[in-house]
């Protein structure tokens, strides 16, 4: 009797046991559309002219953040079997876009009304980010680890390669090129979800409110440190006029320099040859 309840007992605790380890990884949902896109084999399907695979790795998507969704709450009416025209229909910009502000409200409301956000959702094939252009699909990640922070760079800088290699010219890029993880990136002086242009005063980074996002990490900023230039292509004066007149005066008197030095010295060897300086016999 005793050995039987021990037996039972063990019984229960094998099955909490298991019960656990389900807990990580995918649920039995998720499991019935992982019996097909769990095989490597399934093959690829365009996705905006670009082949992607059809395999969804379990391990990776279990053991990210949304590791316990059904697959179905991002691709809405999905069914386990061979998908017919209505599944598939817009099935991109629901799994990329519309699905995750069921669930992320507060930052569908900024994106919204952000820049991209209008953009977006304002006119079909625009260039604009949508959520799963920053967030992997399949492998959200914490936004506040140390590999989420170290992404952002290249993340606005697909789109904006410009701005990008100006700020890498600045003191914080260069800090963050040199592994700095508490140096400004993109995400800290234009926010992540309601990035809005310089001339909109709602901006973080406008006339109004860019002292106050310097003094986040710069306590007792003022207008004047906040004036620092962090985009500042020296090479066209559209970038800054000062800052460019500046760099082509600077330029032009290099060359100068270089030219005269350069000049002085051929007379002068040239001058030396017609005085037999350089004469031997002459000696
Ligand atoms: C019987 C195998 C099978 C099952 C089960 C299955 N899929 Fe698919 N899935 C496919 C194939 C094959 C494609 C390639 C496109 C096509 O032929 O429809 C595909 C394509 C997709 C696509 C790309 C968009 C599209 O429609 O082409 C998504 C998203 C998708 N499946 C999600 C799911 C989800 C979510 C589930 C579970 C609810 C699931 N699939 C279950 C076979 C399957
Ligand atoms: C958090 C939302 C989310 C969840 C949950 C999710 N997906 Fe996706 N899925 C996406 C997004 C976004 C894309 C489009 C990615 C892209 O741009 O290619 C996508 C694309 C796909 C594709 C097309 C191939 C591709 O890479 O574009 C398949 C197949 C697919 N998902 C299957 C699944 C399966 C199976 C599950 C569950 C195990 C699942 N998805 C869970 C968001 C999700
Ligand atoms: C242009 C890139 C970008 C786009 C587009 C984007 N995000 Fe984010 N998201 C970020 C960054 C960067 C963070 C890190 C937090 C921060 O810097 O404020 C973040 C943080 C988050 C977080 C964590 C909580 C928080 O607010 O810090 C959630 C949830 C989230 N995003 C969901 C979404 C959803 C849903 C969408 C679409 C409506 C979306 N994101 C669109 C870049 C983006
Ligand atoms: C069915 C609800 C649901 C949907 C749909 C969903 N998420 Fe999530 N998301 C969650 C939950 C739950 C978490 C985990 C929260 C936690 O652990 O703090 C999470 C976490 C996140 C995080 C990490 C937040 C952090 O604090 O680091 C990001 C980023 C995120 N989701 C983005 C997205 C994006 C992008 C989409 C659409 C492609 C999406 N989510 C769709 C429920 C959802
Ligand atoms: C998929 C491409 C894409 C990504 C990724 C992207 N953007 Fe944009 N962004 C755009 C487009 C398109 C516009 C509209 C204006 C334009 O054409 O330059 C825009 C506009 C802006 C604006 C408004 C000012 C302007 O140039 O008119 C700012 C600020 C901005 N983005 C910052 C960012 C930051 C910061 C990130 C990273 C968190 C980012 N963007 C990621 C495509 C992108
Ligand atoms: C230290 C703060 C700071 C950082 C970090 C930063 N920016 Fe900026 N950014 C600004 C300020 C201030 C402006 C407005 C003045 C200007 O145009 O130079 C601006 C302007 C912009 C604009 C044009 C906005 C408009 O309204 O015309 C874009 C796009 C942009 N930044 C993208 C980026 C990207 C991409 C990164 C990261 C690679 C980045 N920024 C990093 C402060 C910053
Ligand atoms: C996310 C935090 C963060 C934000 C936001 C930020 N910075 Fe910085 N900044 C730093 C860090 C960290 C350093 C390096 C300080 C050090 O250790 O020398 C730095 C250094 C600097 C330096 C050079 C050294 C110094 O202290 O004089 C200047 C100039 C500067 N920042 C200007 C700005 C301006 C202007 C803004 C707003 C447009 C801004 N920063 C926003 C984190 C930030």
């Amino acid at each position: 009797m005793t050995a039987l309840a021990a037996l039972a007992a063990f019984g229960l605790l094998a099955l909490s046991g298991l019960a656990a380890a389900q807990t990580v990884g995918p649920n039995a949902e998720a499991e019935k559309c992982l019996s097909c896109h769990g095989d490597q084999s399934l093959g690829t399907i365009d996705v905006g002219g670009v082949q992607k695979t059809l395999f969804v790795d379990a391990t990776v998507y279990g053991t990210s953040l949304h590791g316990l969704l059904d697959c179905t709450s991002c691709h809405l009416g999905f069914k386990p079997r061979r998908h017919v025209a209505a599944e598939s229909a817009n099935w991109l910009e629901t799994a990329k876009l519309t699905a995750c502000g069921n669930c992320h409200a507060d930052q569908f409301a900024m994106y919204s009304g952000s820049f991209h956000g209008h953009l977006a959702l304002g006119q079909t094939g625009s260039n604009a980010p949508l959520c799963a252009d920053c967030h992997l699909a399949h492998n959200v990640v914490d936004v506040h680890s140390t590999a989420f922070r170290r992404s952002i760079l290249d993340l606005c800088g697909r789109c904006h390669g410009g701005r990008s290699s100006t700020y890498l010219d600045s003191y914080h890029g260069k800090a963050a090129l040199l592994g700095d993880n508490a140096t400004a990136v993109c995400t800290d002086c234009h926010g992540a979800h309601r990035i809005l242009p310089a001339s909109d005063p709602a901006s973080t980074i406008s006339k109004q409110s860019i002292v106050q996002t310097c003094a986040k990490c710069h306590p007792g900023a003022n207008r004047n440190f906040a004036g620092f230039l962090v985009h500042v292509d020296p090479r066209s004066p559209h970038s800054n006029f000062w800052v460019w007149l500046f760099y082509a005066f600077y330029i032009t008197l290099i060359v100068c320099i270089f030219t005269f030095g350069g000049v002085h010295t051929a007379l002068y060897i040239y001058r030396g040859f017609k005085d037999g300086l350089y004469n031997r016999r002459g000696h």
